[in-house]
């Protein structure tokens, strides 16, 4: 990395950022690569084992690897226990702040607290190791904590992101089979109630699995409460039950940890699966590395804990660092453009973590805002999501970090668990690129045949080495594990994205090569989409694409073909966007709906939606010999 002049448009760190970074590139990129386990190893060493692995990697099952085998821990009591036996005991571990200003504080001790008490009454409730268990909130700290009580107890938490609905519950409950939903009476969101509560009982009345609803109040407002069903969070934890210190089981390194679901290929969304282990290795040190966590710092991940990026750095990445976290329940804009501005002030955030969406969400408003407020404090910036343009970039840099804070663009996904291709604090930064693989990881682009691809040629994002915070399958469907990531190429993991390599090493990730869409950085799949419209009596067949938006990245356009008897109409085309809302989230409610007389599709009657975007891009579609009309 040193040495030769880098290509292009380069900010390098400041001497302050340099002396100050834990990771320093002249080794450890080297030390990494020569010897990758002892890396991992190295970095495992610094967490708590009650039983230490006989082996860093068995890869004898290929692609079915473990880490840290026969290694004996638990998450949660490296992200609380570990802790409060030290002096970070009555550090704050959270700060949090509602969008109506409500502000709540937790030190280590207290969360471990909460912790406890919360992992008592899922006991009492029945929940075992192994048990699923889902949880359905807004941003609140309740949700962290109901995640770290599953973990505690050895049961597997899967969470369901507040923006998604009746449907997407429904489908998310059914196929982990929960035995327990812990759900918020409703959330705040910008100004209004999210009925969280009453879209659960709806998705509920669909749902067999689900013995218990735990309803932790947030909102305050009238809701159904069934009763022999549901019960109230704040009920139950102030029964002497709560109190139980028996509360912690000791698992295997391989032990599942959590399911997210989420949009791949085709069909329904999988879960993915992550461990105690190696996942909890593999955040950990990514996050101390790449932000560069210190103990006096004050760390903002602004995204929701629903998604993995809150999974993995909001909730276990800090704690295990032992981290102050600040969370704000709220939207960015709301109720004017300045609030997160005002709340770095407020709070003295070092360290912001965020997505190109939100950049440019807030970018639009211009400079005013944010410079009313004292942003001195910021240190590092973050960005994750999707690829961030340049100008976005820039204006990050210069406006929110005042030319001094590096930013680091984080590349992964829900399957990695951690970052993947990101710069460290010492790296040079390319404003568009997410840099070079985190050190020890081994990635590239290759072509259609699965050679490395040329300097500067665009191809197929893989991962040619295991690493600890992989996925180890799909809930129950270990056959599309091996299908979907590890059969395009023998030995490769296959991200799905695009990407291409410049002459400095430096990646430069495209997009989606395949059916998924980004809005606003959440992962949505066409199939969804597809599937809530023809769920509408009036809807034969349906197909989305997403096309590219100034400020969502990507937004979803349909073409709905009507089941005859039904008659296109600007009413009609608004009822299809609720309905999509209604089952899938208002997330993937479709910018525009256009109704059509045919769909392209292969003479095998698969749905051509490149032809359809080339279309409405006013591009060329490329090769049609396929299509059928
Ligand atoms: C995209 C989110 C460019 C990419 C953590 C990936 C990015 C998908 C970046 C995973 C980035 C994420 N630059 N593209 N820094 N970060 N992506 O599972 O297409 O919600 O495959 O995980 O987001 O989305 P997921």
């Amino acid at each position: 990395m040193s040495g030769k002049k880098l290509t292009g448009e380069v900010y390098y760190p400041d001497k302050e950022i340099l002396d100050r970074a834990y990771a320093k590139c002249e080794s450890i990129y080297k030390s990494a690569e020569e010897d990758p386990l002892a890396f991992w190893e190295n970095e495992a060493n610094n967490l708590h084992w009650f039983k230490k692995w006989d082996k860093v990697l068995d890869d004898s099952k290929k692609p079915f690897y473990k880490w840290f085998v026969n290694g004996k821990t638990n998450i949660a009591y490296n992200c609380l226990d570990v802790h409060i036996q030290t002096p970070r005991r009555n550090k704050l571990a959270l700060i949090w702040e509602g969008e109506d200003g409500e502000f709540r504080s937790y030190s280590y001790f207290k969360l471990h607290r909460e912790t406890c008490r919360f992992a008592n009454v899922l006991k009492s409730l029945g929940v075992k190791k192994g048990d699923r268990v889902t949880l359905y909130m807004g941003r609140i700290p309740e949700l962290m904590i109901g995640m770290l009580a599953c973990a505690r107890i050895g049961a597997i938490h899967s969470v369901v992101y507040g923006g998604f609905s009746v449907e997407s519950l429904h489908e998310r409950l059914e196929d982990s089979k929960s035995k327990v939903l812990i759900v918020a009476d409703g959330a705040k969101q910008r100004g209004k109630i999210v009925e969280l509560k009453k879209i659960a009982d709806e998705a509920l009345q669909r749902a067999a699995t689900v013995e218990s609803v735990l309803v932790v109040k947030r909102t305050g407002h009238q809701i159904n409460m069934e009763s022999g069903r549901d019960m109230w969070y704040h009920e139950l934890v102030n029964l002497p039950i709560a109190n139980s210190s028996e509360c912690l089981e000791i698992v295997d390194a391989e032990e599942p940890l959590y399911l997210l679901y989420t949009s791949g290929t085709t069909g329904k969304p999988k879960a993915i699966v992550h461990t105690h282990g190696g996942y909890m290795v593999g955040v950990y040190s990514t996050l101390k590395y790449v932000f560069d966590i210190h103990e006096e710092d004050r760390y903002w991940c602004a995204a929701d804990p629903g998604w993995v990026t809150g999974h993995s750095y909001i909730v276990y990445g800090p704690l295990l660092n032992g981290a102050t976290s600040f969370m704000y329940e709220g939207a960015p804009t709301y109720p004017y453009p300045h609030r997160w501005w005002q709340m770095i002030e407020k709070y003295g955030i070092n360290i912001l973590y965020t997505a190109p969406t939100a950049i440019r969400g807030l970018m639009r408003y211009g400079d005013a805002w944010p410079n009313r407020y004292n942003l001195s404090s910021l240190r590092l910036l973050g960005s994750v999501g999707e690829p961030i343009n340049p100008e976005a970039w820039r204006w990050y840099y210069r406006v929110i970090g005042k030319e001094k804070t590096p930013i680091m663009d984080t590349w992964w996904q829900t399957e990695t668990g951690m970052f993947m291709i990101t710069p460290l604090p010492c790296t040079p930064l390319k404003p568009g690129s997410g840099t070079k693989p985190f050190p020890g990881l081994k990635m590239d682009i290759v072509d259609e045949k699965g050679m490395p691809a040329e300097d500067n040629e665009e191809g197929y994002l893989v991962i040619k080495s295991p690493w600890p915070a992989m996925l180890r399958t799909i809930w129950n469907d270990p056959e599309r594990y091996i299908q979907q990531y590890w059969s395009r190429f023998p030995r490769m993991y296959l991200t799905g994205d695009s990407a291409r390599r410049d002459e400095d090493g430096y990646y430069w990730v495209i997009g989606r090569v395949d059916d998924v869409i980004k809005v606003s950085g959440y992962r949505l799949g066409t199939a969804e989409i597809e599937s809530a419209l023809v769920s509408h009596p009036a809807v034969a067949e349906a197909a989305a694409i997403g096309l590219p938006h100034s400020v969502k990245g990507h937004a979803i356009h349909c073409y709905v073909l009507l089941k005859t008897g039904y008659e296109k109409s600007d009413k009609l085309i608004e009822e299809l966007r609720q309905h999509v809302g209604h089952e899938v989230g208002p997330i993937a409610k479709p910018e525009g709906i256009e109704i059509v007389d045919s769909l392209p599709k292969t003479r095998s009657g698969k749905i051509m939606r490149r032809v359809l975007k080339a279309k409405a891009l006013g591009q060329d579609p490329g090769n049609i010999s396929t299509l059928e009309d």
